[in-house]
């Protein structure tokens, strides 16, 4: 347990996502309801600068490229917890999460976790995300991949909770 923790006070988590559709926001948004009572908790999402159409966004994810996103006023390495939301695409993450990892030279100190929305598959998603947070020296500290194909159900919301509980 953190020093923090054990002298009550909050620690600070950062969940920033991307989302086209608004599944991986939902499920995002119970992510931080579910955190609320332990961390002072950050909901922050990654908005690219243009649209990405379904082809040249499937085909870009494949080849582990970015896009151009807003500008994100964060400080990484103010929060003791991070997680990252992303859909799947093509079995990747996608280019707005991409270009967040890349702006993200050290980890080291941080908890990071994932949280991946997909129709059937995250495919070899939660691996790429995991290697590059090692890379950066930071803690992975575990993912949830939420199933949308049939839209975000109740069985997934509470995997979402347990999930928090390890976090
Ligand atoms: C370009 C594109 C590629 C996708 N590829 C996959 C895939 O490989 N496997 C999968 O299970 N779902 C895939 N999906 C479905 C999304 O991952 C899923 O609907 C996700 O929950 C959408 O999240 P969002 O509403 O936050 O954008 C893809 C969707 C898009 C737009």
């Amino acid at each position: 347990m953190s020093s923090k923790k054990s002298k009550g006070l909050k620690g600070k988590a950062l969940l920033l996502f991307y989302s086209r559709t608004g599944k991986t926001r939902s499920v995002m948004g119970a992510l931080k309801e579910a955190l609320d009572e332990r961390y002072d908790v950050e909901l922050v999402e990654v908005k690219p600068k243009v649209r990405i159409g379904f082809f040249k966004g499937g085909s870009m994810a494949k080849r582990g490229e970015a896009v151009e996103v807003e500008e994100l006023k964060v400080n990484f390495s103010d929060y003791d917890l991070i997680v990252f939301g992303t859909p799947v695409w093509n079995g990747c993450p996608t280019p707005p999460i991409n270009a967040v990892m890349g702006m993200i030279s050290d980890l080291s100190g941080r908890r990071v976790a994932l949280v991946v929305t997909c129709a059937f598959s995250a495919g070899a998603t939660v691996n790429i995300i995991a290697e590059k947070v090692r890379s950066k020296k930071g803690e992975f500290a575990g993912s949830l991949v939420v199933k949308t194909m049939f839209g975000i159900r109740r069985k997934a919301l509470e995997k979402v909770e347990e999930f928090s509980r390890s976090l």
